[in-house]
């Protein structure tokens, strides 16, 4: 019997697109090689080309038109001609937050054939996920602007951290330490300087901390982790940080890996109760958008955590092992990685090698 899902694909902008569909090219082989699964595959034209159409991303119940999938393959947004702080909040964020996806999840690791920057790191020295709390934190929303155009014009941020937010990211990262070899988590934090939110996000992790007694874990504070990771990689696996923090450690992760060109992330719902978001770091590119030249392994990769999410373990394994065949062959490298290959090329490689 062939297990079925439907699967909501919004390729969005920029490179976006081109490897959004590399994505459901290799998925659709893949598909058709196991005979174990299906996809059936929606495509929302959501993006900044309709905003600047209709002045909305995405049309006002769209998060409520994605919850009837069982996974959603996201590309990029953002446009040159359009604010990233409209199209963030449009878009992804109008996503995210209603469909409460609160763990992001970045694997970071040295694939096959690619060098990390890091003089004498290899693939055995990096090997880390970093999960980020993604529904709250310095990405609450919450602030304004008033006096416009006066000298005493003011703008405020508000960073947000709730015992209930703070209680399941702190469970879910503990957790995913514990099911990998090392049972090792590192909670970033900034408690010396920020001492409300981030004192009460180390207490949390202490007391959850008691639950897990199997997992070695300890605490770095987010300035002083930048030079942990760039010097001693191999002393870290499991991290957790909050909304900004994991998104600049996250970049720092992608750039130490070898390339922001490859690394995946899941936007996941863990109690299943709205459809989980999965998508490449990268971004729109609109530097190199139109000339065939995207790595798609981020969204590759990305894919085969959306299949494993889905229980589909088995495709998921088989796929990364078809990246990590194809990543290790230097032909196949797109620009970002120094090679010359285009998306078309790194496409057909990983159908070839499933
Ligand atoms: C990321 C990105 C986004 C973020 C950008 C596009 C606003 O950098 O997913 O890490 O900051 O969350
Ligand atoms: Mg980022």
């Amino acid at each position: 019997m062939k297990n079925a899902y439907r699967i909501a694909a919004i390729p969005g902008d920029g490179i976006g697109v081109e490897v959004v569909e590399a994505g459901l090219e290799v998925l659709e082989a893949l598909s058709g090689h196991l005979g174990s699964f299906a996809l059936e595959v929606e495509r929302f034209d959501w993006g900044s080309e309709r905003y600047r159409r209709e002045g909305r991303f995405m049309p006002e119940d769209g998060a409520d038109r994605l919850r009837a999938f069982d996974a959603i393959l996201f590309g990029a947004v953002g446009a040159p001609d359009v604010p990233d702080h409209l199209s963030l909040w449009g878009l992804r964020l109008a996503i995210c937050q209603p469909l409460d996806q609160f763990a992001n999840v970045r694997p970071t690791r040295i694939l096959p054939g690619i060098t990390s920057p890091l003089r004498g790191v290899g693939p055995e020295d990096l090997d880390w996920v970093i999960v980020r709390e993604n529904s709250e934190g310095e990405y609450s929303g919450q602030g304004g602007r008033s006096h416009r155009g006066l000298p005493h014009e003011v703008a405020t941020e508000l960073s947000v951290f709730t015992r209930g937010g703070v209680e399941r990211i702190m469970r879910f990262a503990f957790e995913l330490a514990r099911s990998r070899q090392r049972r090792q988590l590192t909670v970033v934090t900034k408690s010396n300087a920020q001492r409300y939110g981030m004192v009460l996000w180390d207490e949390i992790a202490a007391e959850v901390g008691q639950d897990f007694p199997d997992v070695k874990w300890d605490k770095m504070l987010v300035d002083a982790m930048t030079v942990r990771m760039t010097l001693d990689p191999a002393s870290l696996d499991t991290i957790v940080a909050s909304n900004l923090h994991a998104d600049i450690l996250s970049d720092l992760a992608a750039a130490l890996s070898g390339s922001i060109g490859v690394a995946p992330t899941a936007n996941l719902n863990p109690a299943r109760s709205t459809p989980s978001m999965f998508e490449p770091i990268h971004g729109s590119a609109f530097d190199i958008t139109g000339k065939g030249v995207a790595n798609p392994i981020a969204t590759f990769w990305t894919a085969s955590m959306m299949l494993e999410h889905l229980g589909e373990t088995e495709a998921a394994a088989r796929l990364m092992a078809a990246i990590e065949t194809v990543t290790a062959d230097a032909a196949c490298h797109t620009p970002d990685l120094g090679g010359r290959a285009t998306t078309r090329d790194v496409t057909q490689a990983v159908i070839a090698a499933l």
